[in-house]
């Protein structure tokens, strides 16, 4: 049976072999099914608690077909190599390298759509989650008692004590409440990076998703709307024993940014917003400057504002580099060249700005409507150009 199928599937004795034999390969082994869950876990830099972490799978999943699918980014570490040295001698473990490519968010997205099994689980690699909750999951899952199962550290039972700073417990509270409001479904740990749900459902909502930032759970929520139904298993968030978390500023930024799109319903793509924001920022960067050149250092009115425009134009870039370009962030001679351009770039927007907002005053059209129009046409010009010139699409 297991030969025909082969057969067929290599054209032979069918007619349709248009191919050499050098072009196939020698035999293939078809019937093997797909593992009942795939367990996706991204992962950057955490070379020492992949071993750890397959052998902590294998205890808690006895019985299940399961397979775990690690998404690194290129991890200096060496992350990729561990993984495929296990691999190597052992068919449920798969890696995925991405190249020049950063990011949890699109990370999970992309283990998940490379699976085959029922079931997806996404589980952060550094043993902060409580793999022997995972039955648990897959059994709401299976029954039907949910369409969505997600590890709490908050509903009762569970904790969220690995969260190392203070801090960083504020920032998490603070994250939920706001995540909170804007979602579909009551839940006491919108920001969970552990959740497991059938891969159809995942499949659906792909489309939807947003894939910046950190917070996958929450883009997945937002997109399923009212109709799913979420329960959570209470786990233990244990502390991190060895690398570094990766949550920092930048993060939380990026996390505002995904609500902010979902306000903005995607009508504006979510790379203005976060340009416009840092052209914000750049407005109070350019006043402070002028402030400090013209009070304080005691320049005249045109030198301090025209030093203070080129100060908020580096600051911008920086901003831009680093937050809304994060994925094609420039380096080395790039990054020389890139602010250069960036600035001629915005000095051209300056004058288009200047220009624009006269032309309108000078209609009467008054001063905030004028004013207005010239920033707007100012940032669309900005943006346009340095997203096709500075950070051009690789
Ligand atoms: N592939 C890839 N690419 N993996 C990444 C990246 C990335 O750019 N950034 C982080 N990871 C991996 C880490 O290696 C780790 O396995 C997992 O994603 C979580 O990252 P941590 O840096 O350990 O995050 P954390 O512990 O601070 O945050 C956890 O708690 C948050 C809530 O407070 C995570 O579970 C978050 O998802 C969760 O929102
Ligand atoms: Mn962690």
């Amino acid at each position: 049976m297991v030969e025909r199928a082969t057969a067929e599937l290599l054209g032979v004795g069918s007619g349709q072999a248009h191919t050499s034999a050098a072009d196939r390969p020698a035999a293939i082994e078809v019937r093997q099914a797909a593992p009942e869950l795939s367990v996706v876990v991204p992962c950057y830099n955490e070379r020492p608690n992949i071993a750890p972490l397959v052998l902590r799978l294998e205890a808690a999943l006895a019985g299940v077909g399961w397979e775990a699918v690690f998404v690194d980014d290129a991890s200096p570490d060496g992350t990729a190599a561990e993984v495929l040295a296990i691999a190597v001698s052992d068919q449920r473990v798969r890696c995925i390298r991405r190249i020049g490519r950063r990011g949890l968010s699109s990370a999970v997205i992309e283990g998940a759509l490379a699976s085959s099994a029922a079931f997806v689980a996404v589980m952060d690699g550094d043993l902060q989650h409580d793999e022997t909750r995972l039955p648990a999951m897959l059994a709401l899952l299976r029954s039907g008692a949910a369409d969505l199962a997600v590890g709490s550290r908050h509903a009762a039972g569970g904790d969220a004590a690995g969260l190392g700073s203070a801090w960083r417990h504020r920032l998490s509270e603070l994250g939920i409440r706001v995540a909170r409001a804007f979602l579909p479904v009551p839940l006491s740990d919108p920001l969970s990076g552990f959740f497991m749900l059938p891969r159809p459902l995942f499949d659906r909502l792909a489309p939807r998703l947003t894939g910046t930032g950190f917070k996958i759970l929450l883009d997945l929520l937002l997109a399923a709307g009212k109709g799913v139904r979420v329960v959570e298993v209470p786990f233990v968030f244990r502390p991190r024993l060895a690398g570094e978390s990766k949550l920092d500023l930048l993060v939380s930024i990026q996390f505002a940014a995904v609500l902010i799109d979902r306000l903005f319903r995607g009508i504006l793509p979510l790379r203005f917003l976060a340009f416009a924001c840092v052209g914000a920022v750049g407005i109070l960067v350019n006043l402070a400057a002028l402030g400090v050149f013209t009070k304080l250092a005691g320049l005249g009115f045109e030198w301090g504002q025209g030093l203070a425009t080129l100060a908020a134009m580096l600051v911008n870039f920086e901003l831009n580099n680093r937050i809304t370009y994060r994925d094609q962030r420039l380096k080395g001679r790039k990054l020389w060249q890139g602010r250069a351009l960036f600035v001629l770039v915005c000095g051209f927007g300056a004058i288009a700005n200047v220009g624009i907002a006269g032309m309108l005053y000078r209609r009467h059209a008054g001063w905030t409507l004028a004013g207005a129009a010239g920033a707007a046409i100012g940032v669309v010009w900005n943006y346009a150009v340095s997203a096709t010139l500075v950070w051009r699409a690789r």
